[in-house]
């Protein structure tokens, strides 16, 4: 009875998986934004996995909160049934997959030891990158869990986090792309409407203040419409008048 039990203690779950008592979490540094609408911040998984899984990589689990218990570690990362882009009709993706020797422990002072989920958007469409660390589709909420693969599978995982749920800014979540761009031609635009808008009033100011000066050249401006339109009335007025006579 008592090797069955160690047996039983020791040995990987029912599906080949050893069972890590570490429960993801956001981190608790003050960065700017923990959450945002289509990313957020765990705590890098440092003194998690042991010797064990020296030769593994290290991958993080993004699920749909509702369906996380349906996550089958069988699949591999890098396969649809995993891949971003394919999510969340999966319900599930793989990302961020690393050496475990990218996670020393202990930390190295100066290391930066949080993850940033969702910050790539180049690759968010682009079905070559199916490990894309992509911006999140919506406000979730999701959990997440990290798993250590190697060639022979699944070899162990943690458990799943609480739910994360985003920021709801739809907008905000369609934005990134684009708003590199669209906000500097804004600034731009912007700016150059000021500064006409800026000397038309100082011009404006300066004729009103000096209406007999020349301040401005707007006396000259000024004169000369006044002078074409007396010219064509009387033009005019010369022209009609042998009609009126007629
Ligand atoms: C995967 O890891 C397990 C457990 O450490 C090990 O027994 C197995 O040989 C590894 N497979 C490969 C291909 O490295």
């Amino acid at each position: 009875m008592l090797p069955l039990l160690l047996l039983l203690a020791t040995a990987p779950g029912a599906r080949g998986l050893s069972d890590i008592d570490y429960v993801p979490t956001l981190t608790n540094r003050t960065l700017g934004g923990r959450t945002t609408a289509s990313t957020f911040v765990l705590e890098q998984p440092r003194c998690v996995f042991g010797d064990a899984q020296r030769g593994a990589q290290i991958w993080l689990v993004v699920a749909l909160a509702a369906a996380a218990d349906r996550f089958d570690a069988g699949a591999a990362p890098g396969t649809p049934q995993l891949a971003f882009q394919t999510f969340p009709s999966n319900t599930a993706y793989a990302t961020l997959g690393t050496a475990l020797a990218n996670y020393p422990c202990p930390p190295r002072p100066g290391d930066i030891t949080v993850l940033r989920v969702g910050s790539e958007t180049a690759c968010r469409d682009d079905p070559e990158r199916p490990s894309c660390n992509g911006p999140l589709p919506g406000p979730g909420p999701y959990r997440v869990k990290f798993v250590a693969w190697n060639q022979s599978g699944p070899q162990a995982e943690t458990q799943w986090s609480e739910p994360i749920t985003l920021k709801i800014a739809q907008q905000a979540d369609n934005l990134p792309v684009m708003a590199g761009g669209r906000s500097t031609g804004m600034i731009v635009l912007t700016s150059l409407l000021s500064i006409l808008f800026a000397i038309l009033l100082a011009c404006l100011v300066a004729l009103l203040a000096t209406w007999s000066s020349d301040s401005c050249g707007s006396g000259v401006i000024f004169s000369k419409p006044d002078t074409v339109t007396v010219k064509r009335y009387n033009t005019h007025h010369v022209y009609d008048q042998p009609a009126a006579r007629l």
